[in-house]
């Protein structure tokens, strides 16, 4: 903009007393908030009401007041729901939007409003009271998600397929047992969303502008009626305190991670070279050139959106690095990184938990893939160990009938039982039993393990847990 450009901002009605000229226009418009907090509307109405009603409780406003007020504000909700509120740039913020409207539609008595508070106070309540039904929308999704993953579970307890360390094929387990440690890491999240909303569920309101109020105010009801479990402790703290966000925040890059860990195992297993997994056509999107491809998307942009949650965390924390007490403008930066991963988290948990119910395996592939890589080796070797062979003397052993295989191309369970006793004499016929894919998984048999019946039980166990909830 030149610099011989007029200034056409005006002076802040709701502040501008002690001012002798209006605020330039690019720093009204730099300075506000508006176009990103107005999602904060119904929180902000919400407290204005538990605020003026405690003021009439107090006999700060009249009863007459108050229903004046509650009028306005509902009528202001009104029109925000209609989508009908003129959003000024020059009322800088969603909190002096709905109060300088409250004024127009009810005159003084909604100048009464703002009596024992301070925008301070006020912001820190509404995106505690957001924040706290994002949590929960979240959960929901995220609960969607591993309800989808433990019945994925239960119908493949009995499923073989690879487990890999390393990316190698390691030892035989169950599909149903690999879903099951999805499940456990987003237990693990939700656990996390739960500490967050507990310590979150504090109200600020009353606070005022860092200090407290000259009111004789009441802060237990206002927290009462806004469903907080009481009002926080200290009035500078209330005001500064971000924590919460940092928190929800963090909880979340820790979601997206699992998510991204998931999403990468599905990509490989859809891919030709696996092919343990179809993803069904309507999750996935084709090539505008290459007429055979289908692409696994959402796992893709789910891992990519990863980045985008960690970022945001690293704003943050950064933004409350070194902020000295009590309040400041920088704090009005918490909105946009917050409102972004929560939407940004709830849509990845949705798209899963859309998606995997819907996943097909194929057991075939996947079987014949644990058939490679001598993957019951390690029971053979605990096979010796039963017969009293030390395991690292057993494991030697084992490592030079690996080697033969190797050599010659064949399975472990090919050799003949004389050629098995050249490595080792005290071999019988029952071995071949201990050297399937079936006999391996069925005797992981204890808790955490991936038997059939293990698996079938953590699945019954889990789904129970989540009913529950
Ligand atoms: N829009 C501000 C924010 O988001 C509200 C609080 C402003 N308080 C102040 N004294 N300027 O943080």
């Amino acid at each position: 903009m030149s610099q011989s450009k007029k200034n056409e901002a005006t002076t802040n009605k709701l502040w501008g007393g002690r001012f002798a000229e209006p605020t330039d226009a690019f720093v009204q418009r730099f300075t506000a908030s508006e176009a990103f907090d107005r999602r904060l509307a119904s929180q902000d109405i919400r407290g204005s009401i538990a605020h003026a009603q405690m003021l009439c409780a107090q006999n700060i406003l009249s009863p007459a007041d108050l229903a004046e007020i509650e009028m306005g504000l509902s009528q202001i909700s009104d029109e925000i729901a209609q989508d009908n509120f003129d959003w000024r740039v020059d009322r800088e913020d969603v909190h002096m939007n709905i109060e300088a409207r409250l004024t127009e539609i009810i005159g003084d008595t909604g100048k009464k409003l703002h009596t024992g508070r301070s925008r301070n106070d006020q912001v820190a309540t509404d995106i505690r009271l957001w924040l706290r039904e994002s949590i929960d929308a979240v959960t929901l999704q995220l609960t969607r998600l591993q309800r989808g993953i433990v019945e994925l579970a239960a119908a493949h307890a009995a499923t073989i397929m690879p487990g890999f360390t390393h990316l190698q094929v390691a030892q035989p387990i169950t599909f149903g047992h690999h879903l099951l440690a999805w499940y456990e890491m987003l237990d693990r999240d939700f656990g996390r969303l739960q500490d967050c909303r507990v310590r979150l569920n504090q109200s600020p309101l009353g606070a005022a502008a860092l200090a407290g109020t000259t009111f004789p105010i009441d802060r237990m009801m206002t927290a009462e009626t806004l469903g907080f479990d009481g009002p926080t402790r200290n009035s500078l703290d209330s005001v500064s305190d971000r924590d919460f966000a940092i928190e929800f925040t963090a909880a979340a890059a820790l979601i997206t991670t699992h998510l991204s860990r998931m999403s990468e195992e599905l990509v490989l297993w859809t891919s030709a070279q696996f092919a343990f997994i179809n993803i069904p056509d309507r999750f996935c999107t084709g090539s505008s050139i290459m007429p055979q491809k289908k692409n696994p998307d959402v796992p893709e942009l789910v891992r990519g959106k990863t980045g985008r949650i960690n970022g945001h965390l690293m704003a943050l924390l950064t933004l409350m690095k070194s902020q000295p007490l009590a309040y400041n403008k920088d704090n009005q930066e918490d909105k946009e990184p917050l409102f972004d991963t929560v939407q940004t988290l709830h849509d990845c948990l949705r798209a899963f938990a859309d998606m995997v119910p819907a996943l097909v395996p194929n057991q075939e592939n996947m079987r014949n893939a644990a058939l490679e890589g001598f993957a019951t080796a390690t029971d053979l070797a605990d096979y010796l160990v039963r017969r009293g062979v030390a395991f690292r003397d057993a494991h030697e052993v084992v490592g030079n009938a690996v080697a033969h295989c190797v050599a010659e191309s064949c399975r472990l369970e090919d050799l003949p039982l004389t050629l098995l006793r050249s490595f080792y004499h005290d071999i019988d016929a029952d071995v071949f039993e201990v050297l399937t894919l079936e006999g391996s998984v069925a005797a992981r048999d204890h808790i955490g393990g991936t038997s059939p019946v293990q698996v079938a039980a953590a699945a019954a166990t889990a789904l129970k847990l989540l009913s529950s909830r």
